[in-house]
């Protein structure tokens, strides 16, 4: 298994990825305006059977998006792909990752919090389909030159 920048090449498997993982997938011109965009965009493995998305908006970086293809899950890619995200945002010079993520989604509150993610906020009744309260969740880093 291989992290790797995501190109334009793989727009179509991060369409696919997408919209197997979320009830409410990203379209073509968001992706593309990610990857071509500067953000930090990686997939895991050729074709992409993970991927992850986040933003760097100047101290912090955001976490928008992480996600491994179903058949593909419980082997470690998203550890991998998480932990590639927090290099890049050390590198970028960031002092934190913040995202945001649903209280009952079990898989993904513990894979952040095995990575040393705390909550720090609370948003009941954020999210509608289903109803759950958002959790707004963070790591401090230290940033690396
Ligand atoms: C959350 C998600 C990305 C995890 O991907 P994954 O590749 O299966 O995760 P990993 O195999 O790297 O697991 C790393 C750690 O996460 C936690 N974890 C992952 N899946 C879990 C599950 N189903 N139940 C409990 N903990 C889980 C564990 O701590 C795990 O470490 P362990 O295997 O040593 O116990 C994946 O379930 C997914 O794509 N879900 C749908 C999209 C989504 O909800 N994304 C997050 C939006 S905020």
């Amino acid at each position: 298994m291989s992290v790797r920048e995501a190109t334009l090449e793989d727009l179509d498997a991060l369409l696919e990825l997408d919209a197997a993982c979320f009830a409410r997938p990203w379209g073509p011109e968001a992706w593309r305006e990610a990857v071509a965009g500067g953000e930090i965009v990686l997939v895991a493995d050729t074709p992409a059977r993970g991927l992850a998305c986040a933003n760097v908006i100047f101290e912090c970086c955001e976490l928008r998006r992480i996600a491994v293809e179903p058949g593909a899950r419980r082997s470690g890619l998203a550890r991998s792909l998480l932990r590639a995200v927090i290099a890049r945002a050390r590198r970028a010079g960031c002092e934190r990752v913040q995202l945001e993520v649903a209280e009952g989604n079990v898989a993904a509150c513990s894979l952040y919090r095995a990575h040393g993610f705390s909550s720090v906020g609370r948003r009941p009744g954020y999210y509608r389909n289903p109803p759950d309260a958002a959790l707004l969740m963070d790591l401090v880093i230290v940033p690396k030159p």
